[in-house]
Order: structure tokens, then sequence, then C-alpha cells
């Protein structure tokens, strides 16, 4: 049974294994390497780990592609080796949370091997199969649905051709879950990171969407689907049972449907990962990309801030491998893609980020490489990069464009950007693998490295304990209540976390120049103690009533607070 939320203390570190250190030298990071370093991962102050998916896998969508859920992907160790990290994990304190990927598997996995073979096969409803497809797009490949020839029919995919859905009307896949959830729990893991997990339930019929909006025609029709409350409660039963902590993704969800998940009888999910903030710079939703729009973030923070307090519990990140690196979209990479050397401002903005979201209300994720400040990769030509939705936008978002444009917007955009090499040292693969690695380390490790940033009290990579150990220490950064300030300002993020009388004011400059500003009203005057700021305290002079190039600091005051009316 459940005993507490033990979850909304903590803070999360997620691991892509293949890009966070080879261990056995083979050119590929695995198990050996993560053993290795779970006491610098300890070392930042976190408390968990999230795996992305890490068990066999023909890596069409590296590791999303599921072709065994109850083993380990060869590649990366074996099931022996996972024991072995785990029980070191715990022995450290740290949590263990794996990827639950169900709403579809690989097309190898057995039983689409099964389902292929016809209709009066055991596992032939283990997927949707239909006659005559509708229209639905796929988000990574084309149109939605597949001819297989061996079957005579085509079944359904909502993300690449090597991902079939899985049919979740059919209570044995819904049992086979089940089984899964209670294999990885019986071997002691900590909880499930569930992707996608609100496109599982499909409308019955599977209506035509709108002919006319590209890759997400079919939505309405499969996001929050009929039957996903349902299901849901059915595997909330089996982790209630353990002490398991259930977060899920949902992609493209709003408040309103997320807080059904979090809340209420039907609740099933302790924290959701939305999108909503990721969208400032427009790179997802728009064919053009716009410049990162501070409003729209700071406005997307707040939502989520507000209408979850007191109801549910946020989860808090920047990155993770879905997302190119953050310095390069809402700090001053922003400003051009530096994949030899790092942006003027990198350390400043690195670090500001890092401030502008631990402190909100919510347990702060933190991905691989984003706390020594990596930044986006520039690759030459399209063939280089790996990841199938970059080549699907390439091919899919600019016919009508140049290559070069075409090109730039993947440097923007791609998923790649995240999954290159952890950056160890100044060494030759940057300290990842003594052999070549699967895929190219950025050019810029000789400056962006642990080993460096370890030697250095003010890097990106220290600021990063700092915040988590503050975060640690304060109930008030923990539970308190959040406000935001000047919600207009195009430069300055302020927001404050308040518990009783105690008040912590966080101020974050998105600018490359030195801006202007005003305390609000309940804190002008008081005596605030700085209890942490980017800058290092003798460097640069401070510029009275402005905070200089991404300047962040974080105060903290005893006072009653004034109503908001008042501000
Ligand atoms: C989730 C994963 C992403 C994957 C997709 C399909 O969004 O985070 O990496 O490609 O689901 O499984
Ligand atoms: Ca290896």
């Amino acid at each position: 049974m459940r005993s507490t939320e033990w979850f909304k203390k903590m803070s999360f570190y997620q691991i892509w294994i293949r890009s966070f250190k080879d261990g056995n030298n083979d050119g590929i990071g695995d198990l050996y390497g993560v053993f290795e370093k779970l006491p610098y991962i300890r070392s930042l102050g976190v408390d968990g780990i999230w795996f992305s998916p890490i068990y066999p896998s023909p890596n069409a969508d590296f590791g999303y592609d599921i072709s065994d859920y109850k083993n380990i992907h060869p590649d990366y160790g074996d099931l022996e080796q996972f024991k072995k990290v785990l029980n070191k994990a715990h022995e450290l304190g740290l949590k263990v949370i794996m990827d639950l990927v169900i709403n579809h598997t690989s097309d190898e996995h057995p039983w689409f091997i099964e389902s292929r073979k016809g209709k009066d096969n055991p596992y032939s409803d283990y997927y949707i199969w239909r006659d005559k497809p509708n229209n639905w797009d796929s988000l990574f490949e084309g149109r939605a649905w597949e001819y297989d020839e061996l079957r005579g029919q085509y079944y359904l995919h909502l993300f690449a051709k090597k991902q079939p859905d899985l049919n979740m009307d059919n209570p044995k896949v819904r049992e086979e879950v089940k089984s899964i959830l209670r294999f990885w729990l019986d071997l002691g893991v900590d909880g499930f990171r569930e992707d996608v997990i609100n496109f599982i339930s499909k409308k019955e019929g599977l209506p035509n969407g709108l002919p006319f909006i590209p890759a997400v025609n079919g939505m309405p029709y499969y996001k929050d689907g009929p039957h996903i409350h349902e299901y849901m409660a059915e595997f909330r039963d089996v982790c209630m049972e353990y002490d398991c902590f259930q977060l899920g993704e949902g992609p493209m969800t709003t408040v309103r449907s997320a807080l059904k998940y979090l809340t209420g009888p039907d609740r099933s999910l302790d924290m959701m990962f939305s999108f909503d903030h990721m969208m400032a710079d427009c790179l997802y939703t728009e064919y053009i990309h716009r410049p990162f729009d501070l409003r729209k973030l700071k406005k997307a923070f707040t939502k989520w801030q507000n209408a979850l307090n007191g109801k549910a519990w946020n989860a808090l990140y920047l990155e993770n491998h879905d997302h190119p690196r953050v310095i390069s979209r809402y700090g001053d990479g922003r400003y051009g893609i530096f994949s030899h050397s790092v942006p003027k401002y990198w350390k400043e903005s690195g670090k500001m980020l890092a401030a502008s979201y631990i402190f909100q209300q919510g347990t702060p994720f933190i991905y691989q490489g984003q706390e020594i400040g990596m930044t986006n990769i520039r690759l030459n030509s399209i063939d280089d990069y790996m990841d199938i939705s970059s080549k699907t936008n390439f091919n899919r978002y600019h016919l009508n464009d140049t290559f070069e444009r075409r090109l730039r917007r993947i440097h923007l955009s791609s998923r790649d950007s995240s999954r290159t090499p952890v950056q160890w040292n100044a060494e030759k693969h940057a300290g990842f693998s003594e052999n070549t690695p699967w895929f190219f380390v950025n050019k810029n490790y000789r400056t962006v490295n642990v080993e460096s940033e370890e030697n250095d009290p003010d890097s990106i990579l220290n600021f990063y304990r700092k915040c988590l150990e503050l975060r640690k220490k304060s109930k008030t950064l923990i539970l308190g209540d959040y406000r935001e300030y000047f919600p207009r300002d195009k430069h300055i993020y302020m927001y404050s976390r308040t518990c009783g009388c105690t008040s912590y004011l966080i101020l974050c400059s998105f600018s490359r120049l030195p801006v202007p500003f005003h305390l609000p009203k309940t804190y002008a005057g008081k005596a605030g103690k700085l209890v942490l700021s980017n800058y290092p305290k003798d460097s640069r002079k401070e510029i009275p009533g402005f905070l200089r190039p991404y300047e962040s600091r974080i105060y903290k005051y005893r006072v009653k607070p004034i109503p908001e009316e008042n501000q």
C-alpha cells in the first residue's frame, strides 16, 4: 500500500541511456555506465531516476518501440545488471522509475508478429486492424494506417509505422499491461512514467478527423478517449498494491483534462507532464519558427501553477529527450546555434533557467546534460540526424522551402540535440566512451563538461546543486503558494513562494541587456536576504535598479503578504 506522497519533496534525474555513459566501451551508453555514475547523480541532490526505455527494441524510435517488456536491451546490459543498479540506487537513497510505453509496441514484438497471422490467431485483436483506413495522420510518419500484406488489412499507428497501436479495448491487452506493472514492481522499482498515456483509448468507430489539420487531425478521437479513466483505474489498482508512483505524459493536455487524471475519485496519476510551456517559441505548433516570447512562457507557467494549487501537483521540466536543449531555445543560445563554442551568456542564462522552474510548486525533473548546460548540435546533413520525427519534419514541413531553411529548422527543433553523448570531460569523445560513440559529440565539449564544472564553484552544475539543496531544505519552496508579478513584463519573470510568514522572491531576467526592475509592494523597502544568485559576488558590478544580463536572484523575506488587489 502507498504510505505517503513522498514524490512531492523529491526531484528527479532523467536518463536516456544510449547517450548517458558507456561502461563497456562499445560506443553505446549502458547500465554499467549508469552504475558507475550513480554517486554523481546522487551528488546533484536529486532523489530519483527516471529511465527512458531500456527494454529490447529495434530502435525505430530509440526504445519507445518495445519488442519485449520484461527484459533489458542487450546493448544496455541484462536483468542482473539492472538489479545491481536498482539496489545501488536504493542504497544511495534514489528511487527508480521506469518508462511504461503501452500505447504501442514495436512491430517486432511477438504479439504483433502473431497478430499479423490472421483473424483467428489468439493475438488477432491485440492491435487495431481495419479493412478500410480512416483519414487520420500519424504524428511521425505519413498516414496513421499501414497495409499489412500477410494479414490483408491495415493497422493503426499513431506514431511510426514500426509502432503499431495496441487495442486497449481488449481486456487481454489490459491484463498484459498489469502483468508488466507487476513484473517491474516485484523487482523493486518505485513507479512509472507513462508514455502518451492520454492516447490509449480510441473512440468507437474511429471517425474521420477534420481533413485540413495535418498530423493531428485524428486527435479529438484518441486524446482522453471514451474509456480512458476506466482503463487508468484498472492500472491504478495494481499500482496501489505497491508503494508506486505514477507520472503521466500528456501531450497537448489542458489543465481541465489533466485535473481529471490528478484529482477526484477517478484519480489515476500523481502528476502529469504538460506541454504548454514548451510552446513559447512555437517550435512545435507553427511551421514558421517565431522568436521566443517570454510572456507566453510565463503565462503557461502561471496557468498550471494556479490551476493545480491545493488540488494537484505539477511535474516541472524544461528539457527531456523530446526537446532541443533549453539554453539554445529560451536562453542566450536563441541568438544563434553555436555547436563549436558556447553563447556569450551561456553560463548566466543556463543558471537563470534553472531558477526559473526549480522553485515553482511541483517536482523538478532534470534531463541528463541539462545540469552542465549542454546546447544544441548543428549537423551538416539531414542524413546525419537519427531521430525519425526530425527526418519526417524535414520532409513534411517546408516542401516549397529551400534546403538550407529546412535544415536550419531541424537545427532548431531536432530531438537529436538532446540525444548527443553526455560530456564528462575534455578528453577524447568527451569521456563518454573510449570508442567512437554511436552518435555525434557536441564540439563544445572542451568547455561544457562535468569535470571542468566540478572544479568551478560558479559553474552551471554547481548552481543546479545549490538550487536543489535550497529547495530541499525549505518547506516554503516545496509547499508554498505561488504568485507571479508583472506578467506583462517582456524581459523579467518574477514569482514568489509563500508559506506562513516566509516568502521567497525569485527574479529571472531573460534579456541579454541590463533591464530595469522594481519590487512588488509586498517586498519593496523590506529587508530581504539574498540567498542565491547566478552572478559571483565580486564579479561584474551590480547596477542599482537593474538586473544584469540573464541575472537571477532569490531573496528570502519574513513578511505578511498583502492581498493581490493591493499589488
Ligand atoms: C513520447 C516519448 C517520445 C516518443 C513518443 C512515442 O512522446 O517521449 O520520445 O517518440 O512518445 O512513443
Ligand atoms: Ca556500452
